[in-house]
C-alpha cells in the first residue's frame, strides 16, 4: 500500500468519524431541544391551568368540584403511563367538556371548536402540562382571589336585617316614619318610639334582638350593627362558601362566572335565592345565555339533561343563604373597576 493510499484512507476514515462525532452530537442536542420544547409546553400549560382549571380542579390538581387530575398513572414516567390513550382521554374531555352526574356541575368545553376559550395549541400545552409538569407550577399562576380587596358595602343591608328596634319599627310603619324619605319630624318620632319600646324591652325590642343575634351567627360573631363589621362578617361567609373562587364582587374575586357587582339590577332577590340553592333547578329558559354554545347549536337534550351550569350546588345554612342574597339584591351599580381576565404569556406573544 502506497503511502498515498494510506493517507487518503486515513483521510476518509477521519472524514467518516468527523461525520459520526457530528451526527452523535446532532442527536443528543436534538434530545435536548425535545426536552426544552416540552417544559416550554408544560409551562405555558401551568399558566394556563392556574387561571382556568384550578377553581374546579384544585391548583395543585388535587381535585375540588371537578376529579383530581394528579394522577401518577397520568404522569409521564410512571410505569403505568399509557402516552396515547392518557392524551387522548384527556384531549377529548378538554376539548368538548364533559357531563356529570352530579346535578348541576358539569366541565367546560375549552376548544375554540366547541365555543370555547383555547386554541389546540393551548389545548396541547396543557395536557403536556398535566402529564410532564410540575403541580407547584399552576399555584405561581393562580392569583389568589384578592378578598382583601374591598367589597362594595351597601344600604339595603339594614333594611333586610333590621338589628335595632328603630329599624324593625320603621320597617313595619313606612306610612308613620316615612319609610325611604323621612322628614326630620319623623325622624325624631322614630328615635322616641324606639326609646319607648326599649325602656319596655317590648315586643319590637325583642324581635330586634332576635334578629340580630341570628345574624351576628352568620357573621362570625360580628356586630350587625357595625357597618365595618357587618361587611367583614359577609366578605368572610362568602369567600368561605367559594364565591370568589368563580365571581367577581367590586376588585376582589377572579372571572370564570359572571361579575356580580350589579347582580341586584338584574335578579330579583327570589330568583337568586333558588339559583344558588341548587342551580340545576332553574329552568335553562329562566337563566343568563350561559349554556355552552355548541350545546344550543346542535340543539341537543339528550347529552345534558341536567342542564349544564358550571354553578355547583354550594351546602349552607337558609339564613346564610338569605343573608348573601340580601347583599347581593341591594348591588345595583359598579362602584369599583372589576378584575381583569387573567393575561398568558402566550396572549401577550401572539
Ligand atoms: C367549572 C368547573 C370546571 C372547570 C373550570 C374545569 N373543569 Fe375539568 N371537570 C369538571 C368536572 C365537574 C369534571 C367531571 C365530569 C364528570 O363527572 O365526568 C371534569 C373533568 C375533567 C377531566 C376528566 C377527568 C376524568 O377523570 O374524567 C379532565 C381531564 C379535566 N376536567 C380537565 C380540565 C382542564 C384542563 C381544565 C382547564 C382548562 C378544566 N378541566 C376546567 C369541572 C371543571
Ligand atoms: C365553580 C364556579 C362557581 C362558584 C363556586 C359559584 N358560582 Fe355562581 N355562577 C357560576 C357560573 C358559571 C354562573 C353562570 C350561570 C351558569 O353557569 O349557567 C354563575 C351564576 C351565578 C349567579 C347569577 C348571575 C347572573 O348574572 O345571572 C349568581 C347570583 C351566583 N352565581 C351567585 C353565586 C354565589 C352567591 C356563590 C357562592 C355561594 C357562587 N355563585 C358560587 C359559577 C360559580
Amino acid at each position: 500500500m502506497s503511502t498515498r493510499m494510506i493517507l487518503s484512507v486515513a483521510f476518509a476514515l477521519f472524514v467518516v468519524l468527523g461525520m459520526l462525532v457530528y451526527i452523535i452530537n446532532d442527536n443528543s442536542r436534538a434530545d435536548t431541544t425535545n426536552v426544552n420544547s416540552t417544559q416550554a409546553s408544560a409551562l405555558l400549560g401551568a399558566e394556563l391551568f392556574g387561571p382556568n382549571c384550578s377553581q374546579c380542579h384544585g391548583p395543585k390538581g388535587e381535585g375540588a368540584i371537578g376529579p383530581a387530575l394528579n394522577r401518577s398513572d397520568w404522569h409521564a414516567g410512571d410505569p403505568k403511563y399509557d402516552e396515547n390513550s392518557v392524551t387522548t382521554f384527556i384531549r377529548n374531555a378538554v376539548r368538548r367538556g364533559q357531563y356529570s352526574p352530579q346535578p348541576g356541575i358539569a366541565m367546560p368545553a375549552w376548544s375554540k371548536d366547541y365555543g370555547g376559550p383555547l386554541n389546540n395549541e393551548e389545548i396541547e400545552d396543557v395536557i403536556t402540562f398535566i402529564t410532564h409538569g410540575n403541580w407547584e407550577e399552576p399555584l405561581t399562576y393562580t392569583a389568589a382571589p384578592n378578598y382583601l380587596a374591598d367589597i362594595p358595602a351597601n344600604d339595603v343591608l339594614k333594611k333586610q336585617y333590621p338589628s335595632t328596634t328603630a329599624e324593625v319599627l320603621a320597617i313595619k310603619n313606612p306610612q308613620k316614619y316615612g319609610a325611604d324619605a323621612p322628614t326630620s319630624d319623623q325622624k325624631t318620632l322614630l328615635a322616641a318610639d324606639a326609646k319607648v319600646e326599649d325602656a319596655a324591652k317590648g315586643a319590637v325590642y325583642q324581635e330586634a334582638e332576635k334578629n340580630k343575634e341570628a345574624l351576628r351567627k352568620v357573621l362570625g360573631n360580628r356586630d350587625p350593627g357595625n357597618p365595618a363589621e357587618h361587611l367583614t362578617g359577609l366578605k368572610q361567609l362568602i369567600q368561605t362558601k367559594g364565591c370568589m373562587n368563580c365571581h367577581a364582587l367590586g376588585s376582589a374575586g377572579t372571572t370564570l362566572g359572571p361579575n356580580l357587582t350589579e347582580v341586584g339590577s338584574r335578579r330579583s332577590s327570589q330568583w337568586m335565592y333558588d339559583w344558588i340553592k341548587d342551580p340545576s333547578a332553574v329552568a335553562a329558559s329562566n337563566r343568563g345565555p350561559n349554556v355552552q354554545p355548541w350545546f344550543k347549536t346542535e340543539n341537543r337534550t339528550d347529552f345534558w339533561p341536567m342542564q349544564p351550569t358550571f354553578m355547583p350546588t354550594i351546602k349552607m345554612t337558609d339564613q346564610e343563604r338569605q343573608t348573601i342574597v340580601d347583599y347581593l339584591t341591594g348591588l345595583k351599580s359598579a362602584a369599583v373597576a372589576a378584575p381583569q381576565p387573567q393575561a398568558t404569556q402566550q396572549d401577550a406573544t401572539k
